[in-house]
């Protein structure tokens, strides 16, 4: 099976490339490295011991997209590619609508074009909103969005829907991750931010390395047993593995819905003290905190519930919260020389 993987530079689509040549796939990976360096494509060649097809390219761009599908024989599609900063699509939410739902319209009519009718398409738990019961289904309602990059997600999974309907070929798995975190075991491959990161794996490892004096965790007034936010932590190579079981299901045929939805997480909610506390654990290492005020627009909790994903993908998280951080701070490591 040849697999496009859009964006497999990048955290997420890294992870993915090496659990699809560990399933016996190949990969045709194109990314404009716009929040990715290419050494990443090294080091994942380097785990998997293939060599993966890349093309540096931007898939908004039809054109080149059309010669890539013209050269190369596909069999189904990975779409990753996305700008994913919440804050900067509130500055800048032209350039997340036309990267994130553009390409995505983009990438629908190429594969249309050449026949590849088959999707797993990177969602994302920030379509819930903060939500009425926990743990949240696939069926719970979508809430309105509170950034244009949530929005994104919400239109991006419409337009999926919507293309399904006019084309009774297409089938397309949506995963809806929750908060990935760690990195591969090998610490070779991990989250490379740019600046100063916003999400809560990286801010850890990097004022462990003490390249940030400080971890601001915001609030401690929250209803949760420690007042600080929950959420559902995965580690990165898990929820790589939710895609090749998605690409497996879709392969195969078996599901009579065009499009089907599954939450990827663990299951299982953590505060975000949790998170450090186990952080410290895994690595011995004293992570300097305070706690400051509330971050706008933060969710209480949120966690999933993963029984579908566990019943029809066969798929289940394996690795620990403390498995997670240990991995993230190899990395971290080998990046910083430490
Ligand atoms: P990432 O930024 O690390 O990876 C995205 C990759 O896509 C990067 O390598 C980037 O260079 C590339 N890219 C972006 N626009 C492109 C374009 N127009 N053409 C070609 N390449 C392009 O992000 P990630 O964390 O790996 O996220 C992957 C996907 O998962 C995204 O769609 C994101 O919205 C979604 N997601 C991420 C999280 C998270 O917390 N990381 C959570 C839920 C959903
Ligand atoms: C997690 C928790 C923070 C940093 C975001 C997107 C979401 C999805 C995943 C893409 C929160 C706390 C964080 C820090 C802290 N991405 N925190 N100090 O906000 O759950 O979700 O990434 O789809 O759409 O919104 O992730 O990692 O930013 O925060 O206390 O320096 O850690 O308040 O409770 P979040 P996060």
């Amino acid at each position: 099976m040849n697999i496009l993987v859009t964006g497999g530079t990048g955290f997420i689509g890294s992870h993915t490339i090496v659990e699809l040549y560990e399933a016996g796939m190949d990969v045709l990976n194109i990314d404009n490295l716009c929040n990715s360096e290419a050494f990443i494509n090294e080091n994942v060649d380097a785990i998997t011991g293939n060599k993966q097809i890349f093309i540096c390219e931007d898939i908004t761009n039809e054109e080149a997209l059309r010669k890539i599908f013209s050269s190369h024989s596909i069999d189904a599609v990975i779409h990753f590619a996305a700008f994913k900063s919440v804050n900067e699509s509130v500055e800048k939410p032209l350039e997340y609508y036309r990267n994130n739902i553009g390409a995505t319209i983009t990438l629908l009519n190429v594969m249309k074009s050449f026949n590849v009718y088959l999707l797993v398409f990177s969602s994302s738990c920030t379509v819930y909103g903060q939500p009425d019961h926990l743990p949240v289904t696939e069926d719970s309602p979508i809430k309105d969005a509170a950034t244009p990059y949530g929005y994104t997600k919400q239109v991006c999974e419409q337009v999926i829907a919507d293309f399904a309907e006019a084309n009774p070929n297409f089938r397309s798995i949506i995963l809806r991750y929750f908060n990935p975190v760690g990195a591969h075991k090998s610490g070779t491959i991990g989250e490379l931010p740019r600046g100063v990161p916003n999400n809560l794996g990286p801010y850890i490892t990097q004022t462990a390395a003490g390249i940030l004096p400080l971890l601001n965790i915001f609030g401690n007034d929250y209803e949760t047993p420690d007042g600080t936010c929950i959420r559902d932590f995965i580690h990165v190579s898990d929820l790589a593995g939710a895609h090749v079981a998605a690409l497996k299901k879709l392969i195969s045929k078996k599901s009579d819905l065009q499009v089907s939805f599954y939450n990827i997480g663990t299951g299982k909610g953590n505060t975000v003290l949790e998170v450090v506390k186990a952080f410290e654990k895994a690595t011995s290492v004293k992570v300097n905190y305070k706690i400051t005020g509330r971050r706008e627009g933060d969710i209480e909790k949120i966690w999933a519930n993963v029984d579908r994903a566990e019943k029809e993908l066969n798929w289940k998280a394996k690795y620990s919260l403390e498995d997670a951080m240990l991995h993230a701070w190899l990395w971290e490591k080998k990046i910083r020389n430490i």
